[in-house]
């Protein structure tokens, strides 16, 4: 598929810097928050011409790839028919101080990335750059092949999906490593060893592979 609009949903430190990351590699982008496009000038002017605002449901629907980037306690907030069939990328974490409990992540039963699916049940989600800075977006990517290349993971049930995300994570300057399907996500949650620092993808492989449920930590 052509990928040629990024749509935003959020634009907090994630989103705004996924946004200058997009742009600088000739995307267009459509950057969206819960106050309304006239709240995101500042970070429009800096973009520049490849980027405008727009409400959630413009920066879904005008996506080619949309990035849901949010507090997950607001994600029954996303719009979901203009998703439907498309690829969204999820960035999403739990923190319970700031999302508040939500049982089925204590008990861990499901991964923070089906919850976002089970709210989008006709599009293609996709787990990436949840456990990355949000400033070594633009600081850490280097072309493909350089020695000890910084890796991100992903994880999704659709594989088609998961190789356009590949290919976008490349493009931006990472190796993509594969977890698996949603349901595996939780191997790069908060607190596992692959959580935050920067690693290659050898070693992201062994953090995953060395993952610790919350119940055995
Ligand atoms: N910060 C990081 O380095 C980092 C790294 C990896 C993953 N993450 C994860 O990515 C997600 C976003 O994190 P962040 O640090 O970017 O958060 P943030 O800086 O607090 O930004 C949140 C963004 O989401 C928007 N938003 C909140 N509720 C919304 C709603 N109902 N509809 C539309 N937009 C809404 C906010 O818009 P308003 O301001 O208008 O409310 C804001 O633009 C979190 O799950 C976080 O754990 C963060």
């Amino acid at each position: 598929m052509t990928v040629k609009t990024i749509g935003l949903i959020g634009a907090g430190h994630i989103g705004s810097q996924l946004a200058r990351l997009a742009v600088q590699h000739g995307y267009e982008v459509v950057v969206s928050n819960s106050r309304g496009p006239d709240t995101l000038n500042d970070l429009v002017r800096e973009l520049g011409p490849r980027a405008r605002a727009g409400t959630t449901e413009q920066a879904a629907a005008a996506g080619d790839i949309v990035v849901v980037t949010i507090p997950l306690k607001n994600i029954s907030d996303v719009p979901v028919e203009p998703l439907a069939g498309k690829i969204v990328i999820d960035t999403g974490n739990y923190y319970p101080q700031r999302d508040g409990h939500i049982a089925e992540l204590d008990s861990e039963e499901v991964t923070t990335s089906e919850l976002l699916q089970r709210h989008l049940p006709a599009s293609k989600v996709v787990k990436a750059f949840n456990h990355i800075y949000a400033a070594q977006l633009t600081t850490d990517g280097e072309p493909a092949g350089s020695k000890n290349r910084r890796a991100l993971v992903i994880a999704g049930d659709d594989a088609a999906a998961k190789a356009v995300v590949t290919n976008l994570l490349d493009e931006f300057g990472f190796d993509a490593v594969d977890a698996g399907p949603l349901k595996e996500g939780w191997r790069i949650q908060r607190d596992t060893p692959g959580y935050g620092p920067r690693r290659t993808a050898e070693e992201l492989r062994k953090d995953l592979a060395a993952a610790r449920r919350y119940a055995d930590q």
